[in-house]
């Protein structure tokens, strides 16, 4: 057995904050005591980590990457392996990618094909939601069976896409049919693609080519009416609802209306429309290109809407939706034609400084922080107690973050495998020290210490955040 103590360090939890030592034997913690009492406890580990000064929290965990994702006839630039370890680096110890229901195929191949490509190569343990790209009779029985196994509990529906992954609202009821009798999560991708797509071709027609476009044609009607519709859906279905990236505010108020009602809707956001605006689609020089993705940034008022959202509850979770495109090849393709930018912003490695920097700004309490990105994503999607919290009996997923240390975001210094950061130049306050992902060190003082291959997948209960 080998055991480790954090000691003097401020433990913050989604419930709480102590001054703490933290024992961990081999991947579990196993207790805390007040900062000082384990000395007197006779508590003794061969590895001691000194986080005096420093906030001891739970690993991150983001509950939205697209790691390897084929898109737009290219494929997210961030593997399995450089994914995890940008994760890592950045604080996060858990992620829950998409495998993805090829065409006519069953979503045992998309599980399958994302199996082989995450196993053995994961620096942090990681588990899977399915992307249902065509229900019928047989993927229903597949979402019972996956979530009965813990395999996949949580399923994402897309109103937006047509031709790709768009389902039309009477495959989505029986999706949510199923859903509410199995227990299963669904998430939903909430913007209104067939009117998207008209509005697509009418921009192109005249002549309207450069990717500020994509942010006025995927107009923010069209996200609160596709959120409206997937609630009275979700709603007819008997069955919960879990909105992904909201970018607007006419969107959460959707789902603040609904919330008021006692629905059991939920709403996650990302970093991105927290920080950024349509004024970085506008970036001259096809530069907006880097900024492209679905649900669309947003005019800057809406920023503090969605603020307001995590602060009241209506928004329960900030996720990152990563899925990095290199400027040089892969947002290139977009050139002359907004509609051929792959979507997608790297962020994996950003959310919890982006995160802290709102704390140290006043935004959010430093639970509600904890909260957003570590204790809600771990219960919304299964995985409580065994991550998002620090207590005995989870697994010891514990980040050291250093709330005082100042850097600078940017692609020289991110280990996102992407030739560009949406956040370059952008001054934080706060910085991960220490990373322990299951009892070992992956990261401590700007040393990378985990490995391919240390990450395991995980299997999931249905929602606990019911
Ligand atoms: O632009 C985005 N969000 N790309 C990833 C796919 C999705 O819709 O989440
Ligand atoms: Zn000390
Ligand atoms: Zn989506
Ligand atoms: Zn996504």
């Amino acid at each position: 057995m080998t055991r480790t103590l954090i000691t003097g360090g401020l433990v913050v939890t989604a419930a709480e904050e102590m001054h703490a030592d933290v024992l961990i034997e081999d991947q579990k913690i196993v207790a805390l005591a007040a900062t000082g009492s384990s000395t007197a406890a006779g508590w003794q580990a061969e590895t001691v980590i000194d986080a005096h000064g420093q906030y001891v929290i739970p690993g991150g965990v983001d509950a939205h990457t697209h790691m390897e994702l084929p898109f737009g006839g290219t494929s997210a630039s961030d593997t399995f392996e450089t994914g995890t370890r940008a994760a890592a680096w950045g604080g996060t110890t858990t992620i829950v990618d998409f495998a993805v229901q090829p065409m006519g195929g069953a979503l045992r191949e998309g599980l399958d094909a994302w199996h082989a490509k995450a196993e053995g190569n994961c620096a942090i343990d990681y588990g899977f939601h399915t992307i249902v790209a065509d229900v019928n009779d047989a993927v229903l029985k597949e979402m019972e069976l996956l979530t009965a196994s813990g395999e996949s509990t949580s399923f994402k529906l897309f109103m937006a896409y047509p031709g790709v992954f768009y389902s039309d609202d009477g495959r989505i009821l029986r999706a949510m049919q199923t859903a509410a009798h199995t227990g299963a999560l669904i998430m939903m991708h909430a913007e209104n693609g067939p009117a998207i797509d008209v509005l697509v071709a009418q921009a192109l027609a005249a002549g309207h080519t450069e990717p500020r476009y994509h942010g006025e044609v995927r107009r923010e009607l069209l996200e609160a009416e596709a959120t409206h519709r997937a609630i009275k859906l979700a709603q007819v279905a008997g069955s919960p609802l879990y909105v992904v990236h909201v970018s607007a505010g006419s969107a959460l108020a959707e789902l603040a209306a609904a919330r008021d009602q006692g629905l059991p809707v939920f709403g996650e956001t990302c970093p991105q429309y927290l920080f950024l605006s349509t004024d970085n689609l506008a970036e001259p020089d096809f530069a907006g290109a880097k900024y492209v993705c679905s649900t669309p940034l947003r005019p800057r008022e809406h920023q503090a809407q969605l603020w307001r959202g995590l602060r009241t509850n209506d928004l329960q979770v900030v996720s990152t939706d990563h899925c990095p495109f290199c400027f040089t090849g892969q947002k290139e393709l977009g050139r002359g034609d907004f509609s051929k930018i792959p979507n997608g912003l790297p962020g994996v490695e950003n959310r919890m400084d982006l995160l802290h920097q709102a704390v140290v700004e006043g935004r959010i309490s430093r639970r509600r922080w904890v909260e957003i990105a570590c204790a809600t994503p771990a219960r919304m999607f299964g995985l409580y107690p065994r991550k998002g919290t620090i207590a005995p009996g989870a697994d010891a997923d514990v980040v050291v973050y250093d709330p005082q240390t100042v850097q600078v975001l940017s692609a020289s210094t991110h280990h996102m495998n992407v030739d560009y950061s949406a956040y370059e130049g952008r001054q934080v306050t706060g910085r991960v020290r220490t990373v322990l992902s299951r009892g070992t060190v992956v990261l401590d003082h700007g040393r990378w210490l985990g490995r391919a291959g240390h990450g395991q997948f995980l299997t999931r209960a249905t929602c606990q955040y019911l």
